[in-house]
């Protein structure tokens, strides 16, 4: 699976969302979150997000390894499946996402 990682937390900017063929990169609230058994590993997020957030997960490094867990759990907690435009924003996020200090701007 691919990963969102803590770069896209208060950035949202959602342009990876305009080319997942499967639908599958759903809304919290600071982040957004790929499902881990829907997606199929395309690729085609990846090179979209502004920020170098998206990572496949063999590629994962540093802090950004945590993000491979918080995505499933994120989908255990909220149990959003079947496609994100079917289902609405969780608006909430998994608690380490929650608990990050806001970017400073
Ligand atoms: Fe969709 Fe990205 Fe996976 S575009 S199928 S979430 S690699
Ligand atoms: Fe986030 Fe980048 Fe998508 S900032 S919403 S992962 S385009």
């Amino acid at each position: 699976t691919y990963v969102i990682t803590d770069a896209c937390v208060d950035v949202n900017d959602r342009n990876c969302l305009t080319q997942c063929p499967v639908d599958c990169i759903y809304e919290g609230d600071r982040m957004l979150y790929i499902h881990p058994d829907e997606c199929i590993d395309c690729g085609a997020c990846e090179p979209l997000c502004p920020v170098n957030a998206i990572f496949y997960e063999d590629d994962l490094h540093g802090d950004g390894r945590a993000y491979l867990t918080v995505a499933a759990e994120f989908f255990a907690q909220t149990g959003l499946a079947g496609g994100a435009s079917d289902t609405s924003p969780a608006g909430q996020d998994h608690p380490l996402v929650a608990a990050l200090p806001a970017a400073a701007t």
